[in-house]
């Protein structure tokens, strides 16, 4: 298909989405149907809780609400589907928080500045707290709704040779998200970063378009991409999770009742996620390793301090694009004090 016909092709399908959506909120009598359009594979943490999600909405609400959950963009690329949110072709998806920006919500970005969480616990303190919800209002502007964050995890690099020292990054060609932050990142250990969505990153890889990449190894896995990736390094230098959003228009119409339902539907979903998250990344990493096909290395201390200290000053670079407050609300919530760097 060439641009003019998809495009085309993209333009039918949301027309058609959308009035299906409309027509279905409109007959009282057949289900309200909510399209849950996501990139990732169903047997990971997004992917789980997003088919638990569609699961308890239909038990809560007694058959009102029909979750249909798009995997793997079958029906939509990263890019493709934040504009099918806003146009209401799709109602509900919860990208990776390296994704907003684009949108013009660049604090979100913050989430990606390297080393910023130590851990879990760091994270919920803002994703659990008043920065993260403060964070979610952020989007109304933009015609969505932040209902949730779900976990998933800390990423490990790969590429096809050992990734150890700062420079084993030199000049390697790295697949990032749409991130400013992440491109400086890359920047940073003098890598070279490229944008590409996510549902072409394994091509990528194979094809050497791109030499490596970065995500938690419930993504690498599942996507088979330490099948094309020889080497694999447990950096966790920075994290990626979600945002669940959903069409305001589409959330302020519903019936208050059914809005009710669907908000104790996700408070279970996000448990789901967040339970499970931290183990699944585990299982991948290991189920990698089994393969017996791809090295994976632990970083010494040491070595993670280095690429620590190379990282670090990103977070100074990318203040005035994220904004300064949103940085330091983060650094008091996780008692992150930068002057230790
Ligand atoms: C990526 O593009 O690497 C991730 O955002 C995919 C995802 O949704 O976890």
């Amino acid at each position: 298909m060439n641009r003019f016909t998809r495009r085309a092709a993209l333009a039918a399908t949301t027309a058609l989405l959308a009035s299906a959506g409309w027509l279905s909120a409109a007959h009282a009598q057949s289900p309200i149907v909510i399209k849950f359009s996501h990139v990732v594979a169903n047997d990971t943490p997004k992917g789980k809780a997003a088919d638990f999600f569609a699961k308890r909405a239909a038990e809560l609400t007694k058959g009102k609400v029909k979750v249909e959950v798009y995997p793997n963009s079958q029906l939509y690329k990263d890019k493709e589907e934040m504009e099918a949110l806003q146009l209401g072709s799709v109602q509900m998806l919860a990208p990776s928080l390296s994704k907003f920006a684009p949108l013009g919500v660049k604090e979100f970005e913050a989430f990606d500045l390297p080393f910023i969480f130590d851990d879990y616990n760091d994270l919920h303190a803002v994703t659990q707290g008043p920065v993260g919800a403060k964070l979610l209002k952020k989007l109304e502007s933009r015609g969505i709704t932040g209902l949730a964050y779900w976990d998933n995890g800390f990423k490990v690099m790969s590429a096809n040779k050992p990734l150890k020292s700062v420079e084993d990054y030199k000049g390697l060609k790295m697949r990032i998200q749409s991130s400013k932050v992440l491109d400086a990142q890359m920047r940073a250990i003098g890598a070279l970063p490229q944008v590409l969505a996510f549902s072409e990153t394994y091509q990528a890889l194979q094809t050497g378009v791109v030499d490596g990449t970065e995500n938690p190894p419930s993504n690498l896995y599942t996507q088979k991409m330490h099948e094309v990736q020889k080497h694999v390094s447990v950096t966790n230098h920075g994290y990626l999770g979600y945002a669940v959003v959903v069409n305001k228009k589409f959330w302020d119409g519903l019936p208050a009742d059914i809005r009710t339902q669907l908000t104790q539907a996700m408070a279970e979903a996000t448990k789901v996620a967040n339970d499970d998250a931290l183990k699944d990344n585990q299982d991948a990493l290991a189920k990698v390793k089994a393969t017996g096909k791809t090295t994976v290395y632990e970083p010494t201390k040491g070595e993670r301090f280095l690429l620590k200290k190379a990282m670090f000053p990103v977070h100074k670079q990318m203040a005035s694009r994220i904004g300064e407050e949103t940085i330091q609300d983060i650094y008091k919530a996780t008692h992150f004090d930068p002057t230790q760097m």
